[in-house]
């Protein structure tokens, strides 16, 4: 797994005038440099990729529960919240991120926050300070960890902390209020929780409805898009739970397609974003 402190970011501003991260990731063999979303428009291409699933998740189940891999900036958990909202189902959701740089997830806690109740720049460390729950029931985020990145903030350096808060600033001022309001509360009651990096060896915290799967690119994080590995990931969550089960990815890579037939899904080419060939979209129903 990489460490967080590996990762440095730039702020890109994309087409439709969101703001995506691009990471320069440094470890002992390379260097390499993945933006988060296409340059045609982060918050559009979310909207159509992960979009797409939502409403029919929350149309065919009286609390969908959604994994998103991995929170980013964030779009993704705010397209839940807004379609909650559309839907008058604001506390309906259940919402499980990952994500393996602890930077960001502090950051976006603290940014919603801070959007939300005045711009008192409260240093929350909702995330660290929320540590007894997620431990018990997530075991991947050890104390190490926590210190890791409780150590990092205190020596983080201040033009990157001024790129991430204005790239969240930038996300948040796509949606609403009351749409951060219901993320936010999500996360207070638990109903959305946030875990570190998802690994082989990751077990769901419950069974999920609808995979929404932004990792990074196979360059960058072969191991997500391994076929052994996601057959199995997904199929952990398969039997005991009510259908339909929807996954969206903005990939169609040969692995990501094989894994889901083998797992009875029915799978379907989708366009791609902004001229991108295609991306997938697959349901179990
Ligand atoms: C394409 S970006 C996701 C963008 C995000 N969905 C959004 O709405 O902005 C991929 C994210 O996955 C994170 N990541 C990389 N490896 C991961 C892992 N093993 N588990 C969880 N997150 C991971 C990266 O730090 C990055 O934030």
């Amino acid at each position: 797994m990489k460490n967080w402190s590996h990762y440095s970011w730039e702020k890109i501003l994309t087409a439709d005038g969101s703001y995506s991260l691009k990471s320069l990731v440094s470890n002992s063999e390379s260097h390499e440099s993945e933006i988060m979303h296409h340059r045609g428009g982060a918050h559009s291409e979310t909207f159509l990729v992960y979009g797409r699933i939502l409403e029919p998740l929350f149309a065919a189940h009286k609390n969908p529960r959604f994994l998103s891999l991995g929170l980013g900036l964030g779009y993704i958990e705010l397209l839940v919240a807004q379609k909650a909202f559309e839907l008058g189902r604001e506390d309906d959701f259940y919402l499980v991120s990952y994500e393996s740089c602890p930077e960001l997830v502090e950051y976006f806690l603290s940014e919603i926050e801070k959007s939300l109740h005045g711009n008192q720049a409260s240093k929350t460390n909702l995330w660290v300070t929320n540590s007894d729950q997620t431990e018990a029931q997530a075991p991947a985020l050890t104390q190490t960890l926590i210190d890791e990145a409780l150590i990092d903030q205190t020596h983080a350096d201040q033009t990157q902390i001024n790129e991430i808060s204005q790239t969240y600033e930038n996300v948040f001022s796509f949606y609403p209020d009351q749409v951060k309001q219901i993320l936010f509360k999500a996360y207070q009651q638990k109903r959305w929780v946030i875990y570190p990096a998802l690994t082989q060896v990751t077990v769901v915290p419950f069974l999920i409805h609808g995979f929404l799967w932004d990792a990074f690119s196979r360059k960058t994080t072969p191991e997500l898009w391994d076929e052994d590995f996601l057959k199995s990931f997904i199929s952990q969550s398969l039997d005991k739970i009510a259908l339909p089960i929807g996954f969206t990815t903005y990939a169609c890579n040969g692995p990501i397609k094989r894994a889901l037939r083998a797992c009875g899904f029915d799978v379907q080419e989708q366009k791609g974003f902004h001229g991108k060939r295609q991306s997938l979209m697959a349901w179990l129903k």
